[in-house]
């Protein structure tokens, strides 16, 4: 199993998962997008030609953005969301960034789980910010202290 930059081969099977876990998925052409956007950076854990987890971010200025992360559904449970996720996180660090962000849902205890064992902090809730009208958290792992830098202002 191998961590790399998410590439055109890898497409059909993001989509494929994305359409099989996500209630608003991804389509091949807002991924392929992607591949264009410079500040878009994604990367798969694949085997053999085989995707088995992938995750995303946008890198605007001095913030990271993650766009979206899944596991393939039989293949949840072995460390993958955390391995792709550590990966993101190293990435934004050396892209100087000084924080990660995410929105996810208040009911996806797993994701929420998994964000809170990796250093993210809830700093608030976007009402109603999914199709369904459920709420978001938004979660933040900083690599400084904002109220550090605020300090020498
Ligand atoms: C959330 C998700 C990415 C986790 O990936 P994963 O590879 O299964 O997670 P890991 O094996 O790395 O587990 C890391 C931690 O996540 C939490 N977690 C993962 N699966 C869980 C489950 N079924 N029940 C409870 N906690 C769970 C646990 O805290 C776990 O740590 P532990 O194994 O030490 O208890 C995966 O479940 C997934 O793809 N879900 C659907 C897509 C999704 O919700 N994405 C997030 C959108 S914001």
């Amino acid at each position: 199993m191998n961590i790399v930059k998410m590439d055109a081969s890898h497409i059909s099977q993001i989509a494929e998962i994305e359409k099989n876990t996500f209630s608003a998925p991804w389509s091949e052409v807002s991924l392929k997008r992607e591949l264009d956007n410079d500040l878009a950076c994604y990367f798969v854990a694949e085997d053999e030609g085989e995707v088995l987890a992938y995750g995303g971010m946008w890198l605007v200025v001095t913030e990271a953005q993650i766009t979206n992360i899944a596991v393939r559904e039989d293949k949840r449970r072995q460390g993958l969301g955390t391995l792709i996720l550590k990966k993101l996180l190293e990435e934004a660090k050396q892209r100087y960034m000084m924080g990660v962000t995410l929105e996810v849902r208040v009911s996806n205890e797993k994701a929420l789980s998994l964000y809170t064992k990796n250093g993210f902090v809830s700093e608030g809730v976007r009402k109603n910010y999914y199709e369904d009208n459920e709420d978001a958290y938004i979660m933040w792992h900083y690599f400084t202290d904002p109220e550090s830098e605020a300090v020498g202002i």
